[in-house]
């Protein structure tokens, strides 16, 4: 059985990685409305991603012979402004998960809980390459000039995106 802190904890994470896929889902209604449809595509998938990791830390709990409770996802915004300042809320937005599940460390580690900490590994690595990735799409933005030239070439990549379930290659 996990602890109480940990637990407690593992569950607020699950309402994070939930509410990072409702807003991630939002942003990709909102590039629909800017005719940006392979942006959309990429925050679909993002959206996809994240349940899987909320999906990751529900079958750990169980794992462990703990109880899951799931609480109230907040409301999210439906507009995010420019595609550059929308790609800019998520890599802030990545940058908090990553204190979230640094702290989750910090709590395995406070605990001794060494099977925690080793599944939390998977998620420190993760969040370097999502920061990294979101990083990679805000510097090309950067070199869209002002009459938008170079955003239709971002927003055609950005389309081939396909979902994969990452949790599963362990
Ligand atoms: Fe589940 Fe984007 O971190």
């Amino acid at each position: 059985m996990l602890k109480e802190k940990m637990l407690s904890a593992l569950n607020e994470q699950i309402n994070k990685e939930i509410y990072s896929s409702y807003l991630y889902l939002s942003m990709s209604a909102y590039a629909q409305t800017l005719g940006l449809p392979g942006i959309a595509n990429w925050m679909k998938i993002q959206a996809q991603e994240e349940l899987t990791h909320a999906n990751k830390f529900f079958d750990y709990i169980h794992e462990r012979n703990s109880r899951v409770i799931l609480k109230p996802i907040d409301a999210v915004d439906s507009e995010f402004g420019s595609v550059t300042e929308m790609f800019k809320r998520v890599l802030e937005h990545e940058q908090m998960v990553t204190e979230s599940i640094n702290n989750l460390m910090d709590i395995s580690i406070e605990l001794s809980d060494h099977a925690t900490r080793s599944m939390l590994m998977w998620f420190v690595d993760e969040q370097v390459e999502e920061e990294a990735n979101v990083q990679d799409i805000i510097d090309q933005l950067n070199l869209v000039d002002a009459k938008g030239h170079g955003l239709f070439m971002i927003d055609k990549d950005l389309g081939a995106r396909v979902f994969v379930d990452e949790t599963q290659n362990e």
